[in-house]
């Protein structure tokens, strides 16, 4: 499974692509709007920083706007995937905008039909949103199983972005549905790295040296 960042934090990116499990990254407008930074000067850091693809998404609503928008993203690098809501012009859109072979990513997916829609219509990526539909009381991962399982079953090249991901039982579900990808927050991030066990593990291991060999360092008993 992918890992991208749902982040517009080049600082969250560079972070976690430094661990080296980093596949690209996914931005929205509310995550643009909490840097307050300039869009394009983002985009542009982030696609120096991920080799994968960076989801940027249109504000626009109607087919040529959608359009124009993502034929602008799409120029800051060949990295970008155009973030296009799902409705009728967003479907429309990415048809057209397959042909012209732009990356889409379909987003604010929350049913099983709208993606196979999206998937038909060439989506490069759909992004079913788990959290929200826990959220009003759906199992948001039920969707992602049956969209996993469709598209199996039809061998459709689009990739499945597990999104709205809000703790590491959606990392871990998202995996075993066999999710392409799955793009998660910062803070969920190092939630995965967390274990009480490892830590106190490693707090024992050390007091247990220190208490045999005292400050000798590993290096000086392996001489
Ligand atoms: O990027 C889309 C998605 O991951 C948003 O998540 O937490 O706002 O539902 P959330």
């Amino acid at each position: 499974m992918k890992f991208f960042l749902d982040t517009a934090f080049v600082h969250e990116i560079r972070e976690v692509a430094s661990w080296g499990i980093l596949d690209g990254v996914t931005t929205n407008p509310t995550l643009v709007a909490k840097t307050g930074r300039n869009y394009r000067e983002i985009l542009e850091e982030i696609c120096s920083i991920v080799d994968g693809p960076v989801s940027a998404e249109v504000l626009s609503l109607d087919f040529e706007g959608m359009v124009r928008e993502a034929r602008e993203l799409s120029k800051v690098s060949e990295k970008i995937a155009v973030k296009i809501p799902f409705t009728k012009d967003g479907l429309k859109a990415v048809k057209y905008l397959s042909s012209e072979g732009i990356k889409t990513n379909v987003t604010l997916i929350f049913s099983p039909s709208q993606a196979l829609l999206a998937a038909k219509a060439g989506a490069t990526f759909v992004s079913p949103f788990v959290g929200r539909l826990d959220d009003i009381s759906h199992v948001g991962m039920d969707m992602v199983r049956t969209i996993c399982d469709i598209f199996s079953n039809y061998d459709f090249e689009t990739e499945v972005i597990v999104a709205s991901v809000r703790n590491p039982i959606h990392v871990v579900e998202a995996a075993l549905c066999g999710a392409h990808i799955v793009t998660v927050p910062y803070s969920v991030m190092e939630l995965l790295l967390k274990h009480p066990l490892t830590d106190i593990g490693i707090e024992r291991f050390l007091a247990d040296w220190k208490k045999a060999f005292g400050n000798i360092s590993l290096l000086d008993a392996i001489k």
